[in-house]
C-alpha cells in the first residue's frame, strides 16, 4: 500500500501525470497507477492492427478493458494512435487480389477507421495522437517514406485530422513524434505543423515522445524544442517519457540490477528535466511516461533485446527511486 507524496499531486498545478499501460500492467501495477498517476495511454491496444485486424472486423476487448480501468480510477485517457507506419494492418493498403489500393479507397478506409475508433471513445478519450512519426529522421526529405505517403501523397495527414475532428469535435488532436528535440528534426516537425496550421487544419497540440536517456538530448535542446513548438500557439504534451540508463547504441546486456551511480545520474537528470518542464507549465498540459515502474518497460527489448533498463521513477517493486525523491523535493 502507498503513502507519502503522490506524483500527480506534486505537479497538480502544472500538468497531468500519465503512464502507458497494457492488460498485464493494469493488474500488476494497479495500486501504483491509481495512487501516483491521473492519466493513462494504451501502450499498443488502440493501434490500428490491434483494433482493426480485418476490414470488417474490429476487436475492442483489450482497449475497452483499459478504458474501463481509467473510469474505475478516475483517470484521464489519451488515445494512441490513428495513423502510423508501424503496427498497421496490411489489408488497409491492398485490395482482395493483393494489389495496392487507390488514394480514394485508402482515405475512405481511413475515415471509416477513425469514425469507428474515435467515435467509440467519444467523451472518454480527451486527446488523440492523430498522426504519429511521419517526419523523416535523416536527410533533406520532410516526410518518411511509407505506404501512406506512397499511395495518398502528403494529404493523408490533413485528412486524418479532419476525420478525427468530425468523429469527436471535443477531442484535442495531436501530432506526435520522437527525436523531437534534435535540432534538425525539430525544425522539420515545426515545418509540417506550420504548414498544417497555414492550411487551416485543426491541430491542437504536439506530442513530444521524449524517449530520452541520461546523456541525450541536452536540456538546452529540449528547451529550444519547447519554445519553437509553443511559438505556433500549440499546446505541448510529453507523451512517452522514459529516461534510459544507456545510450541508444550501447549494446550491454550483462546488468541484472541498476548501478547505484547511474540511478544518481538519473535522479539528477529527472530533476533538471522537471524543473525545465515546470517553467513551461502554461504550454505543457500533460507528461506521460511510457510505463510506470521498472518491472515493465518496452526498453527491456528495444533497441537491444534482453538489455534490461530501469527508466522510471519507481523500481521493480514499485518503490520510489532516487529520481522520485528528487522530484518530491522540488515541490
Ligand atoms: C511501442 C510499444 O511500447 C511496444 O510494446 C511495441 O512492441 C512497439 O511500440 N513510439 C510510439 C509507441 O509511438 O507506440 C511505441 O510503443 C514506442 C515508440
Amino acid at each position: 500500500s502507498f503513502s507519502g507524496p503522490a506524483l500527480k499531486d506534486m505537479f497538480a498545478d502544472d500538468f497531468k501525470i500519465g503512464a502507458a499501460v497494457n492488460p498485464p500492467t493494469i493488474r500488476s501495477q494497479e495500486q501504483l497507477l491509481a495512487y501516483h498517476f491521473n492519466s493513462i495511454t494504451a501502450e499498443n491496444e488502440m493501434k490500428f492492427e490491434s483494433v482493426h485486424p480485418q476490414e470488417e472486423v474490429y476487436t475492442f476487448d483489450q482497449a475497452d478493458g483499459l478504458a474501463a480501468f481509467a473510469r474505475k480510477h478516475g483517470l484521464a485517457m489519451r488515445g494512441h494512435t490513428l495513423v502510423w507506419h508501424n503496427q498497421t494492418s496490411d489489408w488497409l493498403f491492398t485490395d482482395g487480389a493483393g494489389a495496392s489500393v487507390s488514394k480514394e479507397l485508402l482515405l475512405a478506409r481511413l475515415k471509416s477507421h477513425i469514425d469507428t475508433v474515435v467515435g467509440r471513445y467519444r467523451g472518454q478519450i480527451y486527446a488523440w495522437d492523430v498522426v504519429n512519426e511521419v517526419i523523416a529522421d535523416e536527410g533533406p526529405e520532410l516526410l518518411r517514406p511509407s505506404k501512406w505517403l506512397e499511395i495518398a501523397g502528403p494529404e493523408f495527414i490533413a485528412k486524418a485530422f479532419e476525420y478525427a475532428h468530425e468523429a469527436d469535435p471535443q477531442a484535442l488532436l495531436f501530432y506526435n513524434d520522437y527525436n523531437e528535440s534534435h535540432p534538425q528534426k525539430r525544425d522539420k516537425i515545426y515545418t509540417l505543423l506550420k504548414s498544417l496550421l497555414d492550411q487551416g487544419v485543426l491541430v491542437h497540440g504536439v506530442g513530444l515522445q521524449a524517449h530520452w536517456n541520461l546523456y541525450d538530448p541536452a536540456l538546452d535542446d529540449i528547451r529550444a524544442a519547447i519554445e519553437k513548438y509553443a511559438s505556433l500557439g500549440l499546446q505541448l504534451q510529453l507523451t512517452e517519457l522514459d529516461m534510459s540508463l544507456f545510450r541508444f547504441d550501447d549494446k550491454r546486456t550483462d546488468l541484472t540490477s541498476p548501478p547505484p551511480e547511474l540511478l544518481e545520474l538519473q535522479a539528477e537528470r529527472y530533476d533538471g528535466v522537471f524543473r525545465l518542464l515546470r517553467e513551461y507549465r502554461q504550454v505543457i498540459s500533460s507528461v506521460t511516461f511510457w510505463g510506470a515502474a521498472d518491472d515493465y518497460t518496452w526498453l527491456d527489448n528495444f533497441p537491444v533485446r534482453g538489455r534490461k533498463n530501469w527508466p522510471f521513477l519507481f523500481d521493480e517493486q514499485h518503490r520510489p527511486k532516487p529520481a522520485f525523491e528528487r522530484l518530491a523535493a522540488l515541490s
